[in-house]
């Protein structure tokens, strides 16, 4: 078959009066009204519910729960895996046309029926705002969905290209031999549904380990995938205590991969754990993860001030900084901060409000969680300690949910804590340079930390440019030119880092998709 035309699914806008608010705003206030809802594993497409009741709380307002989910007993997390490689084989023998409409139909329903509920439950339950839920829930989301056909068919496409007189050669792209585990986050309902549908849409069956914290959204996105005619055996939905859960999967046999977003900490530990069994295995289980990240923005002195604030602006606070591509440092001229740049950055940072995201005038809301708002805030008072100044934000307020307003540092060591350690919240730290230091940025920022996952730099003089981006080349898995940090859209920039940042294998590209199949050569003599 011909794989359709695959674009971008277009953003709405979401304007003052818009037919797209009203529709919007009704699903969070229908959501609001029928909350806590009540959130069962869902075992070979069937309702479990063990009992053992957890919460997910709603950011913006801690004490009331967005639902309440029954998490999975090691019971049900082995009828899961059973399940799940029980229906291995019919799910791999399901023609690819069948396999690939399930995914554009999937895209589809999101696009249009689901599209504000699962925007609705990624705003209440994740602390996103209207746009930023678009961005993710509906057109990344759709985007990851659809670009799955097109990069698969290509990669089934790659066939051997010689064949000699009386021989025919050819590849078979198969599934792993047993089932993969996905363990999701928080931060992007997309991920979630990206990291159980790359391995699924070409054959493999699948534990979903969702983040405690994106359980709702989670389970509409696996709701949408059995609407959209998935086996129900293929993809089993296990929330529960996740370490528990984890464990029991790489420690059964036919555990075959990990396709892992979170912290670069529990992925080396779950890299350690899977080595330690490898005898049980029948083969090597694939890894794949993305991880940590400390991402950057180097200023030179020729950079565009204005724009260079507002990028670094939207890069380090857009969704309180809890993108793993956020930024978190950034390398500013003496020449520039004291022309404008720090004037500007104070001003703007200032400006931006914070609230809930059941309102509409907020740039950013909370953030996610009681331990995340502990980490983030002490961060910051280690980093004042430590001769840090702090010229915006470095207040917070938890008494109803975890707001921390937009913080900036400027640090006279580009060493000191805040520089080093991954935050995952609204600070950014600033280093102010001496304009001839220039030519030995680019080691400082290798040097600062073991990550690479994004980083841009910002200049006009093309030597300026051309230099830093080679001597960068390593630091940065994502890396952007005149251009903020965050924001890879699927189809345009393939996603991922390297070093302590993953194992860079690129979401939004083909290369995922082979990390998640096992090839058979065949060679035929006629
Ligand atoms: N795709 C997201 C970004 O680059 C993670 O910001």
């Amino acid at each position: 078959f011909k794989v359709p035309v695959i674009d971008n699914e277009p953003m709405k806008n979401y304007a003052a009066g818009s037919e797209e608010r009203k529709g919007l705003q009704a699903a969070v206030e229908k959501m609001l009204k029928s909350a806590p809802y009540e959130v069962p594993c869902v075992i070979n497409g069937k309702e479990v519910k063990t009992g053992d009741i957890q919460s997910q709380p709603m950011p913006h307002d801690h004490v009331n729960p967005l639902c309440t989910y029954h998490a999975a007993s090691s019971e049900v997390v082995n009828q899961a895996i059973e399940g799940a490689l029980a229906a291995r084989q019919s799910w791999e023998e399901i023609p690819w046309a069948d396999k690939a409409a399930i995914f554009l139909k999937a895209a589809d329903l999101i696009a249009g029926k689901y599209r504000y509920e699962l925007m609705a439950a990624t705003m209440l339950g994740q602390g996103k705002n209207a746009w930023q839920a678009e961005i993710d829930a509906a057109a990344e989301l759709c985007d990851f969905l659809r670009f799955s056909v097109k990069y698969v068919e290509e990669l089934y496409q790659q066939q051997p290209p010689r064949n000699s007189q009386g021989v025919w050669n050819r590849v078979e792209f198969r599934p792993l031999e047993g089932f993969v585990l996905a363990v999701t986050p928080f931060n992007f309902t997309a991920i979630g549904g990206n990291l159980v549908g790359a391995p699924a849409i070409v054959g493999n069956v699948l534990v979903w380990k969702p983040s405690p914290m994106a359980t709702y959204s989670n389970y509409i996105v696996h709701k949408i995938f059995l609407e959209a005619g998935m086996p129900p055996s293929v993809i089993q939905f296990v929330p529960g205590n996740p370490p528990e859960v984890v464990k029991q999967c790489i420690d059964h046999k036919a555990f075959a991969g990990l396709h892992f977003t979170g912290s670069t900490q529990i992925f080396r530990k779950l890299w350690k754990d899977i080595s330690n069994n490898l005898d049980i295995y029948r083969g090597y289980p694939r890894i794949v993860g993305e991880t940590g990240g400390k991402n950057f923005h180097l200023y030179h002195s020729s950079a565009e001030i204005k724009s260079g604030v507002h990028q670094a602006i939207r890069a380090a606070f857009e969704y309180s900084g809890q993108k793993c591509s956020a930024l978190s440092r950034c390398y500013v001229p003496s020449s520039l901060w004291n022309n404008g740049f720090k004037d500007q950055l104070v001003d703007e940072t200032n400006k931006i409000t914070i609230g809930p995201c059941t309102e509409w005038n907020h740039f950013t809301g909370p953030v996610i969680g009681r331990p995340a708002f502990d980490k983030i805030t002490s961060i910051i008072e280690q980093a004042k300690k430590a001769g840090g100044e702090v010229i915006a934000g470095g207040e917070w307020d938890d008494s109803k949910g975890y707001f921390i307003k937009p913080t900036v540092i400027v640090t006279k060591d580009p060493k000191s804590i805040s520089m080093t350690q991954e935050i995952f919240g609204p600070v950014l730290t600033v280093y102010v340079y001496e304009d001839s230091e220039y030519d030995n940025l680019p080691k400082l920022i290798e040097d600062t930390t073991e990550y690479a996952l994004t980083g841009s730099i910002f200049a006009q003089e093309r030597a300026a440019l051309v230099s830093a981006a080679h001597k960068l080349r390593n630091a940065a898995g994502n890396f952007y030119i005149n251009d903020k940090c965050t924001g890879a859209v699927v189809g345009q920039q393939p996603f991922g880092g390297a070093r302590a940042s993953g194992t860079n294998d690129k979401s939004g590209s083909i290369a995922i998709f082979s990390r998640f199949v096992s090839m058979r050569s065949i060679k035929e003599n006629f």
